[in-house]
């Protein structure tokens, strides 16, 4: 029986291994991690993460060839396949900071695995790493020269949270990178031959380490690009007339631009986007290429600028003061149908509100009010640093209230900002939130969920991200 060790039991490294272990009754999967809490939770009925389909899946293998274990050492020794998928965040500090991936946890990992190993093994790089990484890695594992044959491989992972089980069981494309000498495919092989079980072949991509682990890079900065070019066409729309949905719609049905991710919001969020460019830039500058890095510089640049618009369009609105003025937070996660609130837009808009005074009620179905607590009194770039191995502790900010029902977060509130496309905010009783808030009620749709000509039929006063401003938003003072 083939045996596979994962390090790291995370939002990619537990469903990616659940399905590996579903997939394949025949291969044993551990997951490790150094979070004693994080590996319980897994043992437990309430896993650390919320995703569809996930709990189905794992109750399924769990205890038949998928375990989940503290016991790192144990179970990197006796595996033939270590997939490593610690995370890799942006540097806080030094060198690099803002932009430079921190391979801190990848390195330890990998040093363990070097101190720990008696016999030969492949090692897997899930985690996102900068190109080249294989190579350092490479230098680590074989330190200490006991004579163990390691080879690395790049296996960049393609998941979205939310529907990570949908994106493992049907993947576009799942890709492979190794040294191109006869271990290097014979290692390529051997995971080839895991993924077989229910990818079809032409579906593997196999390629050499540089390009897997730059690809992984491109492919995320080439989504996020698409958002922020429709967030760019959103601000101009507002500025027009036009009609971002019918803009998107419109370019989306020419073949080459294709539908997808042309949904104008907020801002992006999510662990990946934002993390991802940046290591590129970093990336670009350190091989003497500025104009490449700047021209990705600028896909970060507009997300930002997107979430400031929005936050000043709430401001501007409301008589330029929020003041005082409560203002109910549906949704806090980066996406609907996950809890997971890393580089979510909610935490922008909701540090800008409150620099503008603002009182909030926040309200989102799967985020917990310790989770908001926390990001909210977090400092910039710290929010991929997992609780346990950054202890925190949150301060109270007396002017965020959290609740557990989108109706309690907008009594008596003066407006609301909707920054999650949570499938329970379009269909919420619409003139019963009316009826309970201040008038003038404002509406501040961040994910173009509702629908504006009922809303304000209502009599609400409605913004909705590159749509035709209401009336009397248009008498407001531009928003810059
Ligand atoms: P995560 O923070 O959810 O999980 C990482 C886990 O690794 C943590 O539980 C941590 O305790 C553990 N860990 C860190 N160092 C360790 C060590 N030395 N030994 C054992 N365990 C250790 O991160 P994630 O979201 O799963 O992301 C992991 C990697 O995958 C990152 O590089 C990320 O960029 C990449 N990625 C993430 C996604 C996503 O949707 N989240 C998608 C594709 C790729
Ligand atoms: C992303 C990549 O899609 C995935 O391939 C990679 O493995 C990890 O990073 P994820 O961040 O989980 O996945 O979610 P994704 O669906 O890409 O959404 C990222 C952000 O973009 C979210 O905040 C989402 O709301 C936003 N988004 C997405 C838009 O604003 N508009 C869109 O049209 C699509």
């Amino acid at each position: 029986m083939v045996k596979i060790c994962c390090i790291g039991a995370g939002y990619v490294g537990g469903p990616t291994m659940a399905v590996i272990a579903l997939k394949c009754p025949d291969i044993e999967v551990v997951v490790v991690d150094i979070a004693e809490p994080r590996i319980n939770a897994w043992n437990s009925d309430h896993l650390p993460i919320y995703e569809p389909g996930l709990d189905e899946v794992v109750k399924e293998c769990r205890g038949r060839n998928l375990f989940f274990s503290t016991d790192v050492e144990k179970h990197v020794c006796e595996a033939d396949i270590v997939f490593v998928s610690v995370n890799t965040p942006t540097k806080t500090q030094g060198l690099g900071a803002g932009k430079a991936a921190d391979l801190t946890y990848w390195e330890s990992a990998a040093r363990m695995i070097a101190d720990v190993s008696k016999s030969d093994k492949i090692v897997v790089e899930k985690s996102t790493v900068p190109v080249k990484t294989a190579e350092a890695i490479e230098r680590i594992l074989t330190h200490n020269n006991k004579g163990i044959n390691f080879n690395i491989l790049s296996n960049p992972e393609f998941l979205a949270e939310g529907t990570a089980i949908k994106d493992l069981f049907n993947p576009d494309r799942v890709l492979i990178g190794g040294r191109e000498t006869p271990e290097g495919l014979k290692a390529i092989e051997a995971l080839k031959d895991v993924y077989a079980h229910w990818v079809p072949v032409d579906r593997i991509l196999c390629t050499n380490l540089w390009s897997a682990e730059l690809s992984k890079l491109a492919a995320n900065a080439f989504l996020a690009q698409r958002i922020s070019s429709v967030n760019a066409m959103s601000a101009l729309c507002e500025a027009t007339g036009a009609d971002v949905s019918q803009v998107s719609h419109a370019i989306g049905t020419d073949s080459r631009i294709g539908p997808k991710f042309l949904g104008a919001s907020v801002g992006f969020g999510g662990s990946c986007f934002q993390k991802d460019i940046l290591n590129l830039v970093y990336i670009c500058e350190c091989n003497g290429l500025p104009e490449v890095a700047n021209y990705w510089k600028q896909v970060v640049k507009v997300n930002d600028y997107q979430k400031n618009r929005f936050v000043n369009r709430v401001v501007s609105s409301m008589f330029n003061t929020v003041s005082t003025k409560k203002i109910a937070i549906l949704g806090f996660a980066f996406k609907a149908d996950t809890g997971d609130t890393r580089e979510t837009p909610a935490i922008d808009v909701c540090k800008g509100l409150l620099g503008d005074k603002a009182r909030l009620s926040i309200y989102d179905p799967q985020v917990p009010e310790s989770q908001i607590t926390r990001d909210l009194s977090m400092k910039k770039y710290d929010w991929d640093h997992p609780a346990h191995l950054q202890p925190y502790s949150p301060t109270c900010i007396k002017e965020v209230q959290v609740v557990s029902d989108a109706y309690q977060a907008v009594k008596d509130a003066h407006g609301i900002c909707i920054l999650t496309e949570w499938d329970e905010f379009k269909n919420l009783d619409y003139q019963k939130v009316y009826d309970n808030m201040q008038k003038p009620a404002f509406i501040f749709d961040g994910r173009n969920v509702v629908d504006v000509k009922k809303l304000r039929e209502i009599g609400f006063i409605v913004y909705s991200i590159g749509k035709p401003l209401d009336s009397w938003l248009k008498d407001m003072p531009a928003v810059a």
